[in-house]
Parts: structure tokens; sequence; C-alpha cells
């Protein structure tokens, strides 16, 4: 794989320190590494690859000295920040919501739809970690058997938030334990010993921005835009991983089975399946793992052709940075980096 320079925007937080464990991991081609974040961490050391690296300020000067530049801060930022870097010649990975539904802008998952990557003109958005996993199951089965209808409900870590949300949890934890009131700041209420059925903002449909993005973005990246998706996503006190309940509606009659076999044969997907020995997916096991598992695979009882099934990723890795790097790997690969 040729080499790259690659900035990071966001190197301090939840996914940008995931995703500098990862490169080192991969052994991703960097030949060099620039760290930004915001004001309050400028000149703080981290150590990559055994290396001290500064975080810097995400100028103009510093976009146009490297190949990529990864972006996992904030939706505005990424507003901000990637005309300009794709501007300075840079390929920009977004990880925020910002350009996810924006016709020219790939989305991808690079084991469904890498050949979308074709078509950037400077930004790829990566998905939500709530859609990837889902779309990760979804899309294999639906070669074979089409999909017409998913219903889902997802069991949403606290990292999914970010680093400050899981620090709210760990804190709380301590205040209900020692009998103190649990005070609150990134939740609209309690998260620990509590489950929240309500992640980012409620719209007029009576839906959350995070359930819509589930059906906007699972349609995009399968290429299926009449798909009909219904989800809930549920915040729940685990501090990484998520997991989902999917019921999914084929056009043509499917049996637990074939769809263990499609699973298993899919990149990036693991069947962890003997429920009988009390073995399936869970968010302990999934986390610091780059698989997405599924498990309880089963005939849906109150369909004709349907499935339930129950998936577990780590939101951090393959919902987040490891699909980032992904990308930028499967463009080294096609030689898609100018
Ligand atoms: N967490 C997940 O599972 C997940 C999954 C998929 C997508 N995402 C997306 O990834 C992005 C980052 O999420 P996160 O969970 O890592 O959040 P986070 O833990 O809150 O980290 C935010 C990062 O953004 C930096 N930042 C804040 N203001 C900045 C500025 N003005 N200029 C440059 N950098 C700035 C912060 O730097 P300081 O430390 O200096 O404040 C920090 O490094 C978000 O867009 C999120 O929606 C997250």
């Amino acid at each position: 794989m040729k080499e790259c320079k690659i900035a990071l925007i966001g190197a301090t937080g939840a996914v940008g320190q995931v995703f500098l464990q990862i490169l080192e991991e991969r052994n991703f081609p960097a030949s060099t590494i620039r760290l930004c974040a915001s004001p309050r961490s400028f000149g703080k050391e981290i150590t990559v690859r055994g290396e001290k690296l500064i975080v810097e300020e995400a100028t103009e000067q510093l976009m146009s000295e490297v190949d990529f530049v990864f972006i996992s801060a904030s939706g505005s930022i990424s507003r901000q920040m990637a005309p300009v870097a794709a501007k300075q010649g840079a390929i920009v990975i977004d990880k925020s919501s910002a350009f996810r539904m924006d016709p020219n802008v790939p989305l991808v998952v690079p084991e469904l739809n890498p050949e979308d990557l074709d078509d950037h003109h400077g930004i790829i958005a990566s998905p939500n970690c709530t859609t990837t996993p889902m779309v990760m199951a979804l899309k294999p089965l639906h070669e074979s058997n089409a999909v017409r209808r998913v219903v889902a409900a997802s069991y949403q870590s606290v990292t999914g938030t970010g680093a400050a949300a899981s620090e709210e949890l760990i804190a709380q934890s301590r205040q209900v334990l020692d009998g103190r009131e649990a005070s609150h700041d990134v939740y609209p209420h309690q998260i620990a010993f509590n489950v929240l059925p309500q992640v980012e903002e409620f719209l007029e449909n009576g839906y959350t921005t995070e359930e819509m993005k589930m059906q906007n973005e699972t349609r995009k990246i399968m290429h299926a835009p009449d798909l009909r998706v219904s989800a809930t996503c549920v915040r729940v006190p685990v501090v990484v991983s998520h997991c989902e309940a999917v019921n999914v509606e084929f056009a043509d009659p499917i049996s637990p089975g074939e769809v263990t076999e499609i699973l298993a044969n899919a990149p990036g997907v693991a069947v962890v399946d003997e429920p009988q020995s009390g073995v399936y997916p869970m968010p302990i096991q999934a986390e610091g793992q780059d698989d997405v598992f599924a498990g309880r695979i089963r005939t849906d009882l109150s369909l004709d052709n349907g499935i339930a099934m129950w998936l577990s990723c780590d939101n951090l890795r393959k919902g987040a940075a490891l699909n980032a790097i992904q990308i930028a790997e499967e463009m080294l690969e096609r030689g898609l980096l100018l």
C-alpha cells in the first residue's frame, strides 16, 4: 500500500483515541500523522506508534500538507473544516453526520459499497455507529433475498455520545452507589441504572434524528431508496458497544439456517449463536473487536418471511474509527489517491 500523510481532527476524543490505536494495530501506512483538536488541547502530547506528537490547530496550511484529513469532532466542525481541507486537495473522511446524506458525498462501508468511492469529490462520509452494524448484516442478506422491511431497536452505549458521556456514567454510578443525588449534564436524565428512549433530538414525526439516520443511511448504503425501516434508539448504561434487536421481512421465505450461513460468510460479520449454552453477542465481548457479532437468529413468528436477530458491535471501532481507516485503506489499495 502506498504511504500517505494524514491529519486527525478530534485526536483527543473517544473516537480519535481509538483511531490512533487502530492505526498502530493495522500498521496503516502513514508516513506523517498530524493531530488536531480544540484550542484547549493545543500543545498536548500524545504518543502514537511510540512517538510523541503534539496537538496542533487544524489550519488551512496543515491541511494542504496531508493526503487524508480524518474528522471526528462534531458536525459543525466537519461543516466548517471539510470543504477547506478538500479545497486544499486532501481527501476528507468524515465521521460526523454533516455530509452523509449529501448526494455528492459517498457514504461508505468498505465491505459493502466500495464502488461508491469512485464518485467522490474530496469528501467521504462514514455512517452512524448504529447504521453500520445493521447494514453489515442486512446487505449480504438483501443480496440473497430482497429485504422489504426492517424494525430495529438499539441499545446504545454512552461512548457513542463521546468521552464526556462516558465520564458522566461513571461519576453518576459512584454517586448513586454512595447514596448521593446523581447530577447530569450530557443527557437529559440520569443514565446510570437507567435506560433513555431518546438518542439525539426529537423530530416532528415523533422519531429522533438518530432513528432517521438508521433509515436514511441504510437506504443510501444499500442503494435501496424505498426500503422501509422503523427504528427506536435507546441509550443504555454500557460504556462501549452498541447492540440492536433487528426484525427483517424478506420478499421470499428464508430460514434461520440460511441467514446464519450468509452471515457467517459475510466479511466483517461473526455469528455467535448458541443461545441454549448462553452464547450470544454481548457488549462486553464485542468491545475491542473489529467484527459485527450476530446471534439469536430465529424465525420472526409475526411475519410470513421474517427473521429476528440480535447484533453487537464496538461503536468506537467498526462503528466509527475502524470504518474510517478501512475507507482510506481501500482508496490506497485501489490507487484512488492521486
Ligand atoms: N463515539 C462514537 O461511537 C461515534 C460513532 C460514529 C460517529 N461519531 C462521530 O464522531 C465525532 C467525534 O465523536 P467522539 O465520540 O469522539 O466525541 P468526543 O469524545 O466528544 O471528542 C470530540 C473531539 O473533537 C475535538 N474538538 C472539539 N472542538 C474542536 C474544534 N473547535 N476544533 C477541532 N477539534 C475540536 C475535541 O477536542 P478537545 O479534547 O480539545 O475538546 C475532541 O478531540 C462526532 O461527530 C460523532 O458524531 C462518534
